[in-house]
């Protein structure tokens, strides 16, 4: 929002012949984000990046890979800053005309990509699969810290539940299990198994089977939607004839429940979710969760009767 405010203010000042200046500042704060983290620009507009102190690249990519240099793709290369530097240096980044398709960049700097330092330009809205927030989660998912070499990529669980309480969290297993969940065994629309409890410590195994699925991290109370700053396999196709599979993992860090879905169109709302170390005695256990994921209006039932 901020961006567009910034967009449209510089549009109105600056002569239109000669397009838009748009300022975006590449980590502010000492933080690994960029200011606005998108904006929208019109061909002939110039990005002008601020790099404060630290070491930042503007770098393109595509949407997916993430983090990865476009071939011929727009590169500042690093830019050293030491603290209180005034002024900041600036790189520019003029638009092109592409019929407003969206542009793509990141940080070079080890692990920034990962912690979710990307831009873009012209990002699709929000519900879009190619959304700017997507193609952060794939960055973080894919360059994550916990991410290890393919074929099998780990992912930090954020602590998302507000009920969380480490009075009652188990401490770690005695020897930390291996836990696997096969995706779509069988060519079914279901994580086999779907519910599962897993100690602190434990490791979750998703292994994809053929078809085109995700593991995405989501709610109780929006079981197909992505949690933000959850986690997401992002598609992993796998041909009908694969005899390997690709596979991610989970590291369970604490106890509160895992929720998830597959991103595939019409998936979740055919019932392919699972849990991790729900609550199965409770008002949100597994069948709960999946049967809202089936019926959404159930939904609102659900909560009037928990009230
Ligand atoms: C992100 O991960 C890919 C695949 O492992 C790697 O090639 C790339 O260099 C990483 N990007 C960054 C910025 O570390
Ligand atoms: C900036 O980062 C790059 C890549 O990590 C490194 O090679 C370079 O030495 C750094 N420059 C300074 C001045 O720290
Ligand atoms: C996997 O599914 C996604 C989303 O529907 C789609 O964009 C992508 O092209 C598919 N990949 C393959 C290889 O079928």
């Amino acid at each position: 929002m901020f961006s567009s405010i910034v967009a449209l203010s510089l549009a109105l000042l600056a002569p239109s012949a000669y397009g838009a200046i748009l300022d975006v500042n590449v980590g502010p704060n000492g933080q690994f984000v960029y200011e606005p983290p998108f904006v929208h620009a019109a061909p002939g507009d110039i990005v002008r990046f601020h790099f404060n102190p630290k070491n930042h690249t503007v770098t393109q990519s595509a949407f997916d890979p993430p983090c990865v240099p476009l071939q011929d793709g727009f590169r500042t290369g690093f830019i050293p800053v030491a603290p209180e530097t005034n002024p900041l240096p600036v790189q520019e980044f003029h638009v092109p005309d592409n019929q407003g398709a969206p542009l793509w960049f990141y940080c070079g700097q080890t692990a920034h990509c990962g912690q979710g330092m990307v831009f873009a330009i012209n990002p699709p809205a929000d519900h879009d699969p190619q959304s700017f927030q997507a193609h952060r989660d794939l960055a973080i998912a894919r360059n994550g810290t916990a991410a290890v070499a393919p074929p099998a990529n780990a992912y930090h669980v954020p602590r998302h539940d507000p009920h969380w309480n480490p009075a009652t969290a188990p401490t770690h297993a005695v020897t930390p299990q291996e836990h696997r969940i096969l995706v779509g065994a069988d060519g079914q629309l279901a994580y086999s198994p779907a519910k599962i409890t897993a100690a602190v410590g434990d490791t979750v195994v998703f292994e994809f089977r053929p078809k085109n699925h995700t593991v995405t991290q989501s709610s109780f109370s929006n079981p197909c939607v992505p949690l933000e700053h959850g986690f997401t396999s992002g598609f992993q196709p796998v041909a009908a004839d694969a005899t390997e599979f690709p596979t991610v993992q989970l590291k369970i860090e604490d106890t509160a429940p895992i929720w998830g879905y597959c991103g595939q169109v019409n998936h979740c709302q055919s019932g392919m979710v699972f849990s991790i170390n729900a609550v199965e005695s409770g008002p949100e256990n597994f069948a709960a969760f999946q049967q809202l994921a089936m019926h959404p209006s159930t939904n609102s039932r659900l909560y009037a009767r928990r009230k």
